[in-house]
């Protein structure tokens, strides 16, 4: 019998913490660890750097096709040569980006990256919104981490401070809405997945949950 591998797939909605506790799972365990977020972001960033409508299904799935991302550990991230770090956080990228997740060519070709990249590895820790149930379903560890709304939109004003807590929380709720609506790949929980409520816990408290949990 070949040996699974070492997967662990974090997903969950915005702010829910998922960065910070995969990056330190992935520490402890010593295993690398890959944002897809970060690469559907890259998408809608190079889309947008085109001139590219993100609504333009067939353009953009050419443009993911055709797409170099360079994405590190660190958090940076170079698509097409250009360092896009910080702008894959911002509010035009952070706008476009559903549209861009909800095109099924987009999200297979971003599929077979991350199977790739696995691959290349023999395991890794991996966060996104459809890594348990779709990209690794047989992932050795699946986590979905969740928070309420109003925590979840107070991490993440944290994080853009040019913008005000509600304007956060609104485009929260409404990328929130897209991820869990789409007809492709929403963002749901996998039956076999371990929940954490990180609403009260601390990033420590989580990860050790999370290790708890580890077979
Ligand atoms: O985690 P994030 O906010 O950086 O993700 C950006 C967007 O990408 C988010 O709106 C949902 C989408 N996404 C996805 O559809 N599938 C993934 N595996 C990761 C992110």
């Amino acid at each position: 019998m070949t040996e699974q591998p070492m997967v662990i797939a974090i997903d969950g909605p915005a702010g829910s913490g998922k960065s910070t506790v995969a990056k330190a799972v992935a520490s402890r365990l010593g295993l690398d660890y890959l944002d897809t977020g970060a690469m559907y972001r890259s998408v809608a960033f190079a889309a947008l750097r085109g001139g590219v409508d993100p609504e333009d299904a067939e353009v953009v799935s050419n443009l993911a096709r055709n797409i170099d991302l360079q994405i590190d550990t660190n958090g940076t991230v170079i698509v097409d040569d250009v360092d896009a770090t910080i702008e894959i956080r911002g509010p035009e990228v952070t706008r476009a980006v559903s549209i861009v997740a909800a095109n099924p060519d987009v999200r297979k070709e971003m599929r077979t990256r991350q199977r790739q990249w696995v691959a290349k590895r023999g395991g890794g820790v991996m966060e996104g919104r459809d890594i348990g149930t779709v990209v690794f379903p047989e992932a050795r560890l699946k986590v979905y981490l969740d928070a309420s709304p109003e925590v979840r939109a107070a991490r993440r004003s944290k994080d853009v401070s040019d913008l005000s807590y509600e304007t956060v929380a609104t485009d929260l709720a409404r990328r929130d809405a897209l991820d869990q609506n789409r007809t492709h790949d929403p963002l749901r929980t996998a039956s076999d997945a371990v929940t954490i409520d990180t609403s009260d816990l601390t990033v420590d408290q989580i990860v050790d949950a999370i290790m708890g949990h580890l077979p």
